[in-house]
């Protein structure tokens, strides 16, 4: 089956050019104010479609273009020391989509693990899937494993993908873990709070989302990270993702460089 679609619309080949991790005082950089970078950046990596249908090109060809952008943006990430990126690659909802699109997507996961993997773990990278990856093809869940294991202590960027995942799915599945600690007498309901729930989701471990970054014009969440970002600041682009470049990465950085971040409190006097 997989084959005879694959035929149809062409193998996933995972391309790259050659950027690497931009050193501190890169030119790249000059702009950036250090002392206000977000500690977490999650990203909607949106538009692969309309970049490949505006060229006349099949949605596949802007996946494909969609994996190198992704390649770039994670070596900025480092170079800008984030602890934290999470990425949008697959929704609980995107299973609507033609299912020769969602293979091609599944090849292509799996097609970027195999040829990025060495690469990530030599940059310290420490990946993580989070969504429902049980839902996902057995090979692929195979490699996810894997690629976690390789990086587990490595101590770099913490770099997320979420595959399968939906913000509500997470809350789902974060509530039924929760019931069952209560159940087996474990903890009390009177006791669940927002750190119980945090440790029950899949991003347990990493800090908020400040800054969550959509690409390609549309403003919404998508049931993306819908807890994590309560307090998170927005930026959108109509850049499509396989356009999105670390330039524009730094723009959305100096940006959120500028933003008054009260939490419901008052501005401090100090930062006026
Ligand atoms: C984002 O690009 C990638 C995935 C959702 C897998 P799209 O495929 O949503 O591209 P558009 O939004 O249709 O242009
Ligand atoms: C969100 O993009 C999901 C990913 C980027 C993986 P969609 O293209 O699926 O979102 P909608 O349908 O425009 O809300
Ligand atoms: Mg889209």
């Amino acid at each position: 089956m997989i084959k005879k679609i694959l035929g149809k619309i062409g193998r996933a080949v995972v391309t790259t050019d050659d950027f690497t991790i931009p050193a501190h005082d890169s030119p790249l950089f000059a702009e950036i104010n250090w002392k206000k970078l977000p500690r977490h950046v999650a990203i909607i990596m949106d538009g692969n479609g309309r970049w490949a249908q505006g060229q006349g090109a099949m949605r596949t060809v802007g996946h494909t273009a969609g994996v190198k952008t992704l390649k770039n943006i994670l070596k900025t990430a480092i170079g800008l020391k984030l602890d934290a990126l999470t990425v949008y690659a697959f929704s609980t909802e995107n299973w609507k989509r033609p299912h020769t699109e969602v293979e091609f997507l599944m090849n292509l996961f799996s097609e970027y693990l195999k040829k990025e993997l060495q690469e990530m773990h030599e940059d310290n990278v420490r990946i993580h899937f989070i969504g429902r990856i049980e839902g996902l093809p057995a090979s692929l869940q195979k490699q996810m494993r894997e690629a976690e294991e390789l990086m587990q202590d490595n101590t770099g960027v913490k770099f997320n993908v979420a595959v399968n995942y939906g913000g509500q799915d997470e809350l789902v599945r974060s509530v039924q873990s929760i019931v069952r600690r209560v159940q087996a007498g474990e903890l009390a309901a009177e006791q669940i709070d927002e750190t119980v729930i945090e440790s029950a989701l899949d991003t347990q471990g990493n800090l908020p989302v400040d800054l969550v970054i959509r690409t390609s014009g549309d403003q919404r969440l998508s049931n993306f990270l819908l807890w994590q970002a309560a307090y998170a600041e927005f930026w959108f682009t109509d850049t499509n993702w396989p356009d999105f470049t670390p330039e524009c990465f730094v723009e959305a950085m100096v940006d959120y460089a500028g933003r008054d971040r009260r939490f419901g409190g008052l501005t401090k006097p100090e930062e006026k």
